[in-house]
């Protein structure tokens, strides 16, 4: 079978990705410190204070993150063809009856790959609860960071209860972040292995790999 190259993720699309990564696994190190401090949290005779150096990277890693969402949150509107939300989730006919094949290919039920330029609705799907449950992150962190603004405490109230309450959801949250990272990264390698689309690779270079003849929408 003959296979052509197309573009397929923008630049932005690929720097969000790599960024929400990266942030991701800083904030998963410094949060788990956070959370339990696996050193001294005070050396006698030093001025050295790693709960605060730690509080601080994850900090900085928070506003990478914060960005790269809101990066990927205007390219779900205004992204190129594949990054506009209505391409990956089942609210099309075509999307519906791809979430079905996909489901089937994935279940080793049927070895005909729907292929698609974009993400199949399955992984859609899963990508867009994660934008979701990143949103929840970001307010929650936010909510504990800002403790003397209004704003911040009305609204952090009413969406996670009390601080210490919104704290636990917060840690909860990770746990989503981990296990979708697992599961990702099996995916893709399992992916990459079973179909030539040169998956993998189209998130470094933003292209991807299609059969000539068969549908590509
Ligand atoms: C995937 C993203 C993130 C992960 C995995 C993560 C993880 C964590 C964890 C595990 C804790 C410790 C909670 C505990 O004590 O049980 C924590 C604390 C905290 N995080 Fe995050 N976090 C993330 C994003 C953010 C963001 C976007 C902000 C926004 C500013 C933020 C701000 C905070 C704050 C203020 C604390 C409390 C620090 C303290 O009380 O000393 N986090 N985070
Ligand atoms: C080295 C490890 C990783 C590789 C090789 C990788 C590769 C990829 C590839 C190939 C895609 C496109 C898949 C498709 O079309 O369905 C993708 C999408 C995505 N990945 Fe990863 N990934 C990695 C780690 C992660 C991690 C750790 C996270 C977050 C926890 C993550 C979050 C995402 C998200 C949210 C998308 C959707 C992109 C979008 O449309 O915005 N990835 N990744």
């Amino acid at each position: 079978m003959q296979y052509t190259r197309h573009p397929a993720w923008s630049v932005l699309l690929r720097l969000f990705h790599w960024c929400f990564v990266l942030s991701i696994v800083v904030l998963v190190t410094t949060g788990f410190y956070i959370h339990f401090p696996w050193t001294n949290t005070m050396i006698e005779g030093s001025s050295s204070f790693p709960v605060a150096t730690m509080r601080y990277i994850h900090f900085i890693a928070a506003f990478v993150f914060t960005g790269a969402l809101l990066a990927r949150l205007y390219l779900l509107l205004f992204g190129n063809r594949q990054e506009r939300f209505w391409d990956f989730l089942p609210i099309t006919g075509r999307n519906i009856k791809n979430l079905g094949s996909s489901v089937k290919y994935y279940l080793y039920l049927d070895d005909n790959e729907d292929h698609r330029l974009g993400h199949n609705a399955l992984a859609g799907i899963a990508y867009f609860v994660t934008f979701i449950v990143a949103c929840l992150q970001i307010l929650s962190g936010f909510y504990m960071l800002y403790p003397e603004s209004v704003g911040w405490q009305t609204w952090g109230l009413k969406l996670f209860g009390t601080q210490q309450q919104g704290r636990l959801l917060h840690y909860l949250f990770m746990w989503y972040f981990i296990l979708f990272a697992a599961t990702h990264v099996y995916i893709v390698v399992w992916n990459d292995i079973r179909s030539k689309e040169g998956l993998i690779s189209s998130i470094f270079n933003g292209t991807k790999f299609l059969p000539e003849k068969p549908e590509q929408n």
